[in-house]
């Protein structure tokens, strides 16, 4: 056994002694949706520095937890608080949560962020559903002695968002009257904006929208054989697009603004994605 799984093992034993939950689906909240775990009935909650070994950010006033309950009838986990890169966290750091998600017991992680829309057809305040990535541009999660306890050394990737999941964020869109864009999302590790060079190089490649984080995640949550589905909100235009310089407070802005439509389309599809799991 790996010192890596052995430090996995200490944060789930650490969480276990603590919490009596089985969640089924695992939810990371993106930006704007800070709040939604306000709307569900809370079973439990444990902060992250409760749970021995796991990384807590040294950034003032950043907070972290787990919360346990029922988005309507369905058991799940919510991340709220997210570990990103460019605080300093390897990347083994970064998707440790993502792990201990799956060892609670999470068979599905439903992964939220913001992003820069660089498809020119996306506007401000657009949802995304994520349908690929491109996670080359940050160092992989899976570097190091193979955890052989969650994968294999060379897992597939054939197939990150899994279709099923995306069929199923599809119809609650529609049935929400919701409109929802599709495209691939490309992580990079920021903490700054990209260049407007950058972004077209990005665009090049293929991408549609641009974050710092969700890729390593989906990539660790692969491994360990979870089913991954994603949206992304495109909280402004990625940069060039426009002359307007980026803003963290435009960011936060438009997700707040459209945070109460995010909600609706993530309580929707987690239920139908129960659903689906129970038939
Ligand atoms: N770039 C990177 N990350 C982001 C952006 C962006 O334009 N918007 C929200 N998160």
């Amino acid at each position: 056994m790996n010192s890596s799984y052995e430090t996995l093992q200490r944060c789930y034993e650490s969480f276990r002694q603590k919490i009596d939950f089985c969640p089924e689906v695992a939810l990371v909240l993106g930006s704007g949706l800070g709040d939604y775990a306000d709307g569900i009935q809370v079973e439990a909650v444990l902060d992250y520095h409760e749970i021995e070994g796991f990384p807590v950010s040294t950034v003032a006033g950043h907070k972290g937890r787990f919360i346990f309950g029922y988005v309507k009838d369905v058991p799940v986990v919510i991340m709220q608080g997210r570990v990103h890169y460019y605080e300093g966290y390897s990347m083994e750091q970064v998707v440790l949560p993502i792990r201990l998600m799956k060892l609670m017991g999470a068979k599905v992680l439903f992964l939220t962020n913001a992003s820069g829309g660089i498809h020119f057809d996306y506007h401000a305040g657009d949802f995304m559903l994520i349908t690929g990535q491109i996670a080359s541009f940050v160092p992989s999660p899976l570097i190091g002695p193979n955890m052989d306890e969650l994968g294999v050394r060379f897992p597939d990737m054939s197939q990150v968002y899994q279709k099923d999941l995306q069929d199923i964020i599809r119809g609650a869109a529609k049935d929400l009257n919701i409109p929802l864009k599709e495209g691939t999302y490309i992580q990079f590790t920021g903490p700054a904006y990209e260049s407007p060079e950058e972004i077209k190089m990005a665009r090049a490649l293929g991408a549609d929208a641009v974050g710092m984080s969700t890729a390593c995640e989906a990539v660790a949550a692969n491994h360990m054989g979870m089913r991954v589905c994603g949206i992304s909100c495109v909280t402004n235009l990625a940069c060039g697009i426009t002359d307007q310089p980026l803003t963290h407070e435009e960011v936060k802005e438009t997700a707040d603004r459209v945070a109460p439509l995010f909600k609706q389309l993530v309580t929707e599809t987690i239920v139908r994605i129960y659903e689906g799991m129970k038939s």
